[in-house]
């Protein structure tokens, strides 16, 4: 890392600060695209703005602090140092989309005390990266207080007009919601909430913001992405919008006696990330979420494997089984879960989940009971140590599965003797579940206890060596970096909704990589390939809403080191021409092409399977059928590939032909353009392998 404080611009920006009038400094990215003011007024506030090649992305906008504890108002200040430096280096991730990841931008921080005398010191740090620009707020050692409790911080991002805006209600504890495209003045995070709960499906806690991360497009063409970075012992971020004048807000996920945060210093905030760009396909190629995150805490990463798992999981949600054994068609029994892991034997699949398997499940949900799961005691029709020694035969894991009912109180009681008891039966992956409210105290999900939870969690599986997948958390903001074993999270609307609500719609798959997957990676578990839930419930008359080759893409489309295949092994022996892409494609990358990109739209991208020459590409397109051109430039000159491609058949739609598709073989090249048909809903994969 190159560091190179540059005292005496610090000096004369000192100098210009401390004069009476207002007084501006300007920090340029890099390549100079994007620009960063800060300004100083007569009164003490401070505002930044932020703009990309003269065009303004953030009004001058402000920020405060409401305490407490200690009990004041902090937006008045004297600055009292300021330092500058410049990073430009590179790192390479235990997994991820890229081998190498450039890490470059120019930082600047202010050092402030409090104009009305509380005492206390501030540090705002700026970092201006050439994809945009990100700050946060540190809380050092102070000289007589060491506890603090936010009541509430104010972080202004004043827009410049009524963006386009893809966005979903700041519920706190649930991104589980479809996303909504209005302007901004026009959201309604009331009424979304509303329309959600009234078919049951999310928490029933309401704020009137939005979450983040916020995706949104100017009429002259700017792709704006507001989202945080290392969210660790804090509140989840949430967006209140003032319509009237277009400005952004922070509003920070309460805990149960409405309390924000609670600070021990030295303490520092996560970053307010702002990703800017001309080019949509920039905002997914941005590694700035990422790079604002700490290296690994984890020493030995050697266990920490990127996978492909079945499971006993979705013929729970399409009405085949049940997760509790009371009833006559529990999934988890041990002639069943031999057959999963007969299948994924048999087409090299790593892992089994298997849910359902332990007690609880017959009083699991809603009940307010603290002490529901032990994690340890599985139903007496699931043999554990004839499954383990089973699937060891078979070269296959089970994956744990730990439900908590949102009593994760009781989870930390059980994590321990949970973990050995996983290691003791081959397993070393775990997905957890905080499905309800959050029990005993009423927090929230992305609350600041919460947050902490989930962390203690990746912790703790780490010191076991053990994967984690969490259901229900906090979205993602770029921890995988710190803790490269906390795989992937859901925390946003995935493939289950398919099997119990009106469905996911064609092109919410188009929006999450600007909104959750901005983030990190979800388990989203794609691969379904039976998209009519009538099969075992005549009256499922929902179904999902994608065409079987638009399943296969979400393989390359979502980034996830683990990557379920959702569907039964019956279904994917009905069509084992297709899941042939599923056996084959990767699931860690040593490169990222994003090839083309609308949100809400359409979303084409491709990656090279790690340690190989072999390329993967996947194609979506919302409701509308379009053609998608790809062009192979990126490909090695003067090699040749083999491709094949898996696409959707002339007459297929999401909706009346879903599983009709086409499989053909070409070789191609770096001068290779390809022409592909996308069914409306529909979308296409690729395999590329060097010849
Ligand atoms: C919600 C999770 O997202 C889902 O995958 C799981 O099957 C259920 N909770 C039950 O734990
Ligand atoms: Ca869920």
């Amino acid at each position: 890392m190159k560091f190179m404080p540059s005292f005496a611009v610090a000096f004369l920006m000192l100098i210009i600060f401390q004069a009476n009038a207002s007084s501006t400094i300007t920090v340029n990215s890099p390549n100079q695209i994007v620009q960063l003011k800060l300004a100083t007024e007569p009164d003490g506030s401070v505002w930044y703005s932020v703009s990309r090649k003269d065009k303004a992305v953030i009004l001058p906008s402000t920020f405060s602090f409401k305490l407490s504890k200690p009990q004041t108002v902090l937006n008045q200040f004297n600055i009292i140092a300021i330092d500058s430096s410049v990073v430009n280096d590179t790192w390479q991730p235990v997994w991820g989309e890229l081998k190498n990841i450039h890490n470059n931008y120019k930082q600047l921080s202010l050092t402030l005390t409090d104009k009305n005398n509380s005492g206390i010191i501030i540090k705002l740090v700026f970092r201006v990266f050439d994809d945009g620009a990100a700050f946060r707020y540190e809380f050092p050692e102070q000289k007589h207080l060491k506890h603090f409790i936010i009541e509430e911080e104010a972080t202004q991002f004043k827009l410049t007009g009524d963006h386009k805006t893809f966005w979903i209600p700041g519920d706190y504890d649930s991104n589980e919601f479809l996303y909504n495209t209005t302007k901004l003045s026009e959201v309604d995070a009331y009424k979304a909430e509303k329309e959600e709960t009234a078919i049951g499906v999310t928490s029933p806690f309401s704020a009137n913001g939005v979450q983040t991360p916020l995706m949104m497009k100017t009429t002259d063409g700017l792709y704006i992405n507001i989202h945080e970075a290392a969210l660790l012992n804090y509140s989840g971020m949430q967006i209140l919008i003032d319509k009237k004048n277009l400005t952004l807000t922070s509003q920070l996920v309460p805990d149960a006696y409405n309390n924000k945060a609670y600070l021990i210093t030295p303490a520092v905030t996560p970053w307010r990330t702002i990703i800017v760009s001309d080019k949509a396909t920039d905002i997914l190629a941005s590694k700035m979420i990422l790079n604002l995150n700490e290296p690994s805490k984890i020493k030995d990463v050697s266990f920490i494997k990127p996978q492909k798992f079945v499971g006993v999981w979705w013929e729970m949600f399409n009405g085949k089984s049940a997760w509790d054994s009371a009833t006559h068609h529990h999934g988890a029994t041990t002639a069943n879960v031999k057959k999963y892991i007969d299948f994924a034997s048999k087409h090299g699949i790593d892992g089994v989940l298997v849910e359902g398997w332990n007690r609880g499940w017959e009083d699991w949900y809603g009940q307010w009971k603290e002490n529901v799961f032990d994690f340890i005691t599985p139903y007496s029709d699931f043999n554990i140590d004839e499954l383990t020694a089973y699937a060891k035969a078979k070269n296959v894991r089970i994956v744990a599965h730990h439900e908590t009912s949102g009593s994760a109180t009781n989870y930390e009681r059980y994590m321990d003797t949970a973990y050995r008891f996983m290691i003791n039966h081959n397993q070393n992956t775990v997905k957890t579940g905080y499905v309800g409210k959050i029990i005993p105290r009423g927090e929230h999900h992305d609350g600041q206890w919460m947050v902490n939870h989930y962390v203690r969690v990746a912790e703790k599986t780490a010191s076991y060596k053990i994967m984690l997948d969490a259901h229900e958390p906090v979205r993602p903001t770029g921890l995988y970096r710190t803790y490269p074993n906390w795989m992937a999270c859901e925390a946003g609307r995935g493939t289950e909704f398919n099997g119990f609500s009106h469905g996911n719609a064609p092109e919410h798959e188009t929006i999450m990589p600007f909104t959750r997957w901005m983030g990190g990676p979800m388990d989203y578990t794609p691969g379904i390939f039976k998209m009519h839930l009538t099969q075992f419930d005549p009256n499922k008359k929902e179904g999902v809403h994608t065409t079987l080759t638009k399943q296969l893409a979400f393989y390359v489309v979502i980034f996830s080191p683990i990557q379920m295949a959702a569907d039964m092994p019956e279904n994917y022996e009905a069509h084992l021409d297709a899941f042939k892409f599923i056996e084959d494609v990767a699931v860690d990358w040593d490169d990222t092409k994003i090839l083309e990109a609308e949100p809400g739209d359409y979303v084409t991208i491709a990656r090279k399977a790690k340690n190989t020459d072999n390329w993967f590409i996947g194609g979506i397109t919302d409701e509308n059928a379009r053609t998608s051109t790809v062009d192979l430039s990126f490909l090695d000159a003067n090699k040749k590939y083999e491709a094949t491609i898996y696409r959707d058949a002339e007459d297929g739609h999401y909706d009346s032909n879903p599983e009709v598709y086409v499989i053909e073989k070409k070789t191609v090249d770096s001068k290779t353009i390809l022409k592909l048909k996308e069914a409306a809903g529909g979308g296409y994969a690729i395999s590329l392998k060097k010849l």
